[in-house]
């Protein structure tokens, strides 16, 4: 049985995933709204990538008999001031969801629970993805700067992502 201390941890990631999606969400329409359709097809992925994510730790909990409590949303921003900043404020999130499966992994140590440190050994390795896919974006971005011809190229670019390259199969 999975202890209470570690349950409510659980359940608060499944919470930041979700909410990981809702924030990509609000980018898919956000690119969609200045005509980036190669961002928005990126993000489109990362939606899907993040509902896997929470799907993953649903069904973890689920088979460890462990009380699942959903709770509220909060809504994320609509708006950035430009495409650098959603992805800037993308490479952020990232990062703070990094530091969440940090803390929950000490915390399945510090409670001596093996079974949930090896289920977070996936996402540890997932996040050093996230974050490398962010910040190289962000990076592309400021060399571009402001220049049509090559936002137009790497927005070409970003619509090639096919799928999520450490997509979780078996949460999908
Ligand atoms: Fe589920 Fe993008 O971290």
């Amino acid at each position: 049985m999975m202890k209470p201390e570690i349950q409510t941890a659980m359940n608060a990631q499944i919470n930041e995933e979700l909410f990981s999606a809702y924030l990509y969400a609000a980018m898919v329409n956000y690119f969609e709204e200045i005509n980036l359709k190669g961002a928005a097809k990126w993000m489109r992925i990362q939606v899907q990538e993040e509902m896997a994510h929470a799907h993953k730790f649903f069904e973890y909990m689920v088979s460890r008999n462990a009380k699942i409590i959903l709770k509220a949303i909060n809504g994320p921003k609509s708006d950035w001031k430009s495409p650098l900043a959603a992805w800037e404020a993308a490479y952020k999130h990232e990062c703070h969801i990094t530091e969440c499966i940090n803390r929950l992994y000490a915390k399945a140590s510090d409670m001596k629970d093996p079974a949930t440190m090896q289920f977070l050994d996936w996402f540890v390795n997932e996040q050093v993805e996230e974050e490398s896919n962010t910040s190289d974006i962000v990076a592309q971005m400021k060399m571009v700067k402001d220049a049509p011809g090559g936002l137009f190229l790497l927005d070409r670019e970003l619509a090639a992502r096919t799928t999520g390259a450490a997509a979780a199969p078996e949460a999908v």
